[in-house]
């Protein structure tokens, strides 16, 4: 019991340090990538610049470090074994109603379209993946627990904030 425990701490652990590691050429994929690769160093001015009135920019960081501390939660409450707990933080904090308090904060700005349709497969994963954690079966769940991650990666990898 005690061995699982370490062992599934020690997969999420290796997971979230290989779910950086996609280049720009694979983010077509949906979380086809081979293991073993490099992180990618994609340079800041490759990646496209939002130019947010600053209320909204704002309110975008504040959205994201929430979905860092989400993730942060997420992953503890399954290292516990609460799988009550990470299916409602999944839900709550990284699905659809998310997506309600980010568009409030980001107060009418607009974004590529390529920005939103991003925004939407990062919502989308997380749903898949609240959805497969009352399986309560690790197997399941830690594939989805990538693809929410890589969600977050692949949008990184294209956008950034004007300075
Ligand atoms: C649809 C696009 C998109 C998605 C999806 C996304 N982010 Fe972000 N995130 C951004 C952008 C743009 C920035 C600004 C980055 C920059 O300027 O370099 C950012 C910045 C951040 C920051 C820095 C915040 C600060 O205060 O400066 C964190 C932390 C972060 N994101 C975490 C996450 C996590 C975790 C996820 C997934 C659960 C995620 N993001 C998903 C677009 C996205």
């Amino acid at each position: 019991m005690k061995r699982g425990k370490v062992w599934a701490g020690m997969t999420l652990a290796s997971l979230l340090l290989s779910g950086v590691g996609f280049t720009i050429a694979e983010t077509n994929h949906s979380g086809g990538h081979k293991p073993g690769h490099e992180i990618s160093k994609v340079p800041v001015t490759k990646r496209m610049a939002l130019d947010l009135p600053s209320a909204a920019k704002e309110g975008l960081k504040l959205t994201m470090r929430e979905h860092l501390e989400a993730i942060d939660a997420i992953v503890g409450a399954l290292g516990r074994e609460d799988f009550a707990g990470a299916a409602t933080l999944t839900n709550e904090e990284l699905g659809f109603p998310k997506h309600h308090v980010a568009m409030q904060r980001e107060q009418g700005a607009t974004f590529p379209p390529e920005y939103h349709e991003l925004a939407m497969a990062h919502h989308q994963a997380a749903e898949a993946l609240g959805a497969v954690i009352p399986t309560k079966d690790l197997k399941q769940i830690l594939p989805h627990l990538e693809q929410t991650i890589h969600a977050c990666v692949k949008c990184h990898q294209v956008f950034r904030l004007q300075d």
